[in-house]
């Protein structure tokens, strides 16, 4: 039986905020967002926050999330953050955004170790994956996408449990779209997640585990546009940047998708 997906809004604050914005900013959260229960929202602070934070979640079903680690548990590897450290604190970790990809050398292969790394301590991945502009143009969205996608979840078994379903969140986030003001059509992104993402989900997986996966979207999600992308029937809820730094913007976004589920 397939599990009804619950949307989930999760807020990538990037290299923002200090420890003392950071708190205030989840505060304001906190008592913002008290009344969507039938909407998952997490937040993913800059690693300096995750502790102060994580202690002003205490008692909300607000979810915790990093933005990347390594994918070894300890050694010498300066400047780095272990699988075990951020599963201390941490629901989600978020794995191979294009930033990471673009800025600090992360390639599919890299992208899979960490998915596994996770795993290993119970994190559940928002696995990022999405096309260039260049890409795009030379009509090679669904190939990027789908190389994408199997070889990150490379070696993954996953199963369904029937409390929190499938402990995987993909997010479908085209990086022409990233912080640019340019978010994808609501249809367009749809299309991708179908044809490409879902699919490739079949096809590594059973049907039942590809449609119990929750795809986001992700680029340029802001308060305004956000229904378009909720009312989809593929897109289970947004990986937000830069809305996700103002608290008004960020709850209109959770508002949207619990009024469009
Ligand atoms: P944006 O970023 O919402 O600022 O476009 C999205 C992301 O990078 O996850």
């Amino acid at each position: 039986m397939e599990k009804k997906r619950i949307p989930l809004v999760a807020g990538n604050w990037k290299m923002y905020k200090t420890i003392a914005e950071a708190k205030q900013l989840a505060a304001e959260l906190v008592h913002g967002l008290e009344k969507f229960t039938q909407v998952e929202v997490a937040i993913c602070p800059p690693f300096t926050s995750l502790l102060p934070v994580k202690t002003l979640l205490e008692e909300t079903s607000i979810r915790l999330g990093a933005q990347n680690m390594h994918w070894e548990n300890a050694g010498a590897y300066t400047g780095e953050v272990s699988p075990l450290m951020v599963a201390e604190l941490c629901s989600y970790v978020i794995l191979g955004h294009s930033e990471r990809r673009a800025y600090f050398g992360e390639t599919d292969e890299t992208v899979n170790k960490k998915v596994l790394a996770a795993y290993a301590v119970g994190l559940i991945p928002i696995l990022c994956v999405g096309e260039t502009l260049q890409e795009n143009e030379a009509g090679k969205t669904g190939e990027v996408v789908e190389r994408q996608v199997k070889l990150a979840l490379q070696g993954v078994s996953l199963s369904m449990s029937q409390e929190t379903g499938v402990p995987l969140v993909i997010a479908y986030e085209p990086v022409w779209a990233i912080g640019t003001g340019r978010a994808a059509s609501g249809s367009g992104a749809n299309t991708v997640v179908t044809q490409y993402i879902r699919s490739t989900l079949a096809d590594l997986f059973v049907s039942e585990i590809a449609q119990s996966v929750r795809v986001l979207y992700g680029g340029s999600v802001k308060a305004g546009n956000a229904k378009e992308f909720f009312t989809q029937p593929e897109i289970d809820g947004a990986l937000v940047g830069g809305a996700s730094l103002k608290a008004d913007e960020y709850i209109g976004i959770v508002q949207a998708a619990a009024s469009s589920k």
